[in-house]
């Protein structure tokens, strides 16, 4: 299919929340020196907003926020507070310092599971603290951002009362998170129809979403839902979160890139900062990524299989749909295996200096299939001992 031209594509606002979100992850919390690592790593991917953390949650988060805030110069910055005036207060005095880049994003639960079980308050109890934390958050900040919790288990009446109602109280962003990561594209997609069509004032604020992985869909959903006119993702690196994470951010933005054929978006990430990015984050939590991740996983870029590696040495988008350099890596690899063929044993025997003769090259590769049958991966050591071996030297 044609590419659309870059002009024509609609820019989706990347909102980062890998230090707030991502962290609470089990075991994914960091200290203020760990936080501004990452934060500096995420201006170097060039995301819109950063939300740095939950300011009044802990000291060590406060004071987290105010250094981000302090020293990141490019994203906006925002911090999570709850509906009370206690938590907006004490966000903005953390937020502050990054002055007109400072983002206050409050919250509060508007499903009627929430609000009967956790909040114990009646719907026009929820729907009068939801208007007077927007006004109050406006009066430190034009840059207001409000979530209705459980958005996708809400009542779409009462969602888009709420939502309507916070826009006029001046929120520029308005969240609808799928926060027990529930929904599925089509349904999605609707809701965020649904609240285009029917709250009248939906285009004074940005409509952002915010999915969880608990399905697995999160990516998928939040792809739905900027067909439907999102205008705002929210996301973490390495897809890390609450329970089974958020949505990944290096695979939206892939998405994005790479089927820019049929998806009209873009966003402004510097996507050779993705795998960087990727490890920068386990290196600081320690929580590894699994091999086979899209997009950083260690075997996004490799390829086993004799087929595939014969189609990679021809023409590398016969088996790959982006390049490994747009992701920040310098090349695919060729994983020498009981599945490889000929072509990527010749070629690696090449790239170690080794010059075979056809003859030898059949009896070589015969010996390396023989050991790829006893073992999981054949390395560079193991082809040494074939191919200098004084049996196969001798038949030569
Ligand atoms: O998942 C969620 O609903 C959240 C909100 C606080 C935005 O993280
Ligand atoms: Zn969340």
């Amino acid at each position: 299919m044609a590419k659309q031209k870059k002009s024509e594509l609609k820019t989706i606002k990347i909102f980062d929340t890998t230090l707030r979100d991502g962290e609470q992850s089990p075991g994914a919390s960091m200290n203020i020196e760990e936080k501004l690592r990452i934060a500096k790593h995420l201006q170097k991917l060039n995301v819109d907003v950063i939300e740095a953390g939950f300011p009044i949650a802990s000291e060590g988060d406060f004071e987290a926020v105010k250094k981000v805030a302090q020293t990141i110069k490019g994203p906006e910055i925002a911090g999570l507070c709850r509906s009370g005036f206690k938590d907006i207060d004490r966000g903005w005095e953390a937020l502050q310092y990054a002055g007109e880049k400072g983002r206050i994003h409050t919250f509060i639960a508007t499903s009627d599971i929430h609000m009967k079980y956790k909040l114990k308050m009646t719907p026009s109890q929820v729907l009068d603290a939801a208007v007077k934390a927007v006004k109050r958050a406006k009066s430190y900040t034009p840059n207001v951002e409000f979530s209705c919790e459980d958005a996708v288990r809400t009542d779409l009446k009462f969602l888009g009362e709420v939502v309507g109602a916070v826009i006029d109280a001046g929120a520029t962003t308005v969240n609808i998170p799928d926060t027990v990561g529930y929904t599925i594209p089509f349904e999605y997609f609707n809701i965020i129809t649904y609240l285009k069509e029917n709250v009248a004032n939906i285009d004074n604020a940005v409509i952002s979403v915010h999915c969880h992985n608990d399905l697995g869909l999160s990516v998928a959903n939040s792809i739905a839902a900027v067909q439907a006119g999102a205008g705002q993702v929210e996301c973490t690196i390495n897809g890390i979160g609450e329970r089974a994470g958020n949505c990944s951010l290096e695979e939206f933005v892939m998405t994005l890139k790479t089927r820019g054929d049929i998806l009209p978006f873009k966003t402004n990430v510097v996507t050779e900062q993705l795998t960087p990015a990727s490890r920068l984050l386990t290196t600081v939590t320690g929580i590894v990524v699994q091999p086979n991740k899209a997009i950083v996983g260690a075997n996004a870029f490799a390829h086993e299989a004799g087929i595939h590696q014969h189609g990679v040495l021809m023409e590398k988008s016969t088996y790959e749909i982006m390049t490994p350099e747009s992701v920040g890596l310098k090349t695919n690899v060729l994983v020498l295996g009981k599945h490889s063929g000929r072509h990527a044993f010749k070629k690696r025997l090449e790239e170690l200096g080794y010059e075979l003769s056809d003859e030898m090259l059949n009896k070589a590769f015969e010996r390396f299939k023989a050991l790829a049958d006893l073992k999981k991966e054949v390395y560079d050591e193991d082809l040494d001992a074939i191919v200098t071996d004084e049996e196969l030297l001798r038949a030569e």
